[in-house]
């Protein structure tokens, strides 16, 4: 399985991390692209200097390759690559604007183009707050060109106890809808409680 993973500038690095870590897990082929605010968020919340995919997806087998956000001309750009599913995670409300106005000169608003035109799964995991009238009225452009919005926002009714099984919520419902199996969080039932 290869699944396209794009990281923007927008706050929550550590959602990029935890769903990196668990596509390693299960061995997905992972395609790397990074905008260059999405570094300075790897820097600034997760204290990376450069793009580590060891440190992104916590071991050496990660079976992770990094593209060049300049490059459109790159293979994600094309058609011809086939994947399961492109994450934008976190996406930045100035990506989603992009993607939302078929914008296709750098590689993740191309590569979301690209997506689109196959009809292949796109998955936005949106970080703003409060939404602006231009994201929400993005939302509906994009939910109806076939992209999911999925917002990072974590639920509580789980209870969670650490920032990692926060993170670890809006992962798993990410690997869901790509049809992923995991155990990032215990399904809700109340019988259990
Ligand atoms: C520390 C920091 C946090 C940011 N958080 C957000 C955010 O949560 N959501 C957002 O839409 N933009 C956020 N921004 C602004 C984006 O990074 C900025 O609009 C940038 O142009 C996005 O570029 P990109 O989409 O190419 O990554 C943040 C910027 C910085 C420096």
């Amino acid at each position: 399985m290869d699944i396209v993973v794009a990281i923007t500038g927008a706050s929550g690095a550590i959602y990029a991390q935890r769903f990196l870590h668990a596509l390693a897990e299960k061995q997905v082929g992972v395609h790397l692209v990074v905008s260059p605010l999405g570094r300075r968020l790897l820097h600034d919340e997760l204290g990376m200097e450069q793009v580590d995919p060891v440190a992104l997806a916590g071991r050496t087998d990660h079976g992770m390759t990094l593209y060049n956000y300049n490059d459109v001309g790159s293979r994600l750009a094309s058609g011809t690559f086939l994947h399961q599913g492109m994450v934008v995670i976190p996406c930045s409300s100035n990506t989603l604007g992009e993607i939302a106005c078929g914008i296709g000169d750098n590689l993740i608003a191309r590569s979301a183009a690209v997506a689109l035109k196959e009809r292949r799964r796109l998955i936005l995991v949106h970080r703003e707050m409060p939404l602006s009238p231009i994201d929400v009225n993005n939302y509906k452009t994009l939910t109806d060109a076939g992209a999911i919005i999925a917002p990072a926002n974590p639920g509580w009714y789980l209870n969670p106890t650490s920032l990692t099984e926060i993170a670890d919520f809006v992962a798993g419902k990410v690997l869901d809808l790509l049809g992923i199996d995991h155990t990032l969080y215990a399904r809700w039932d109340p019988q259990c409680r």
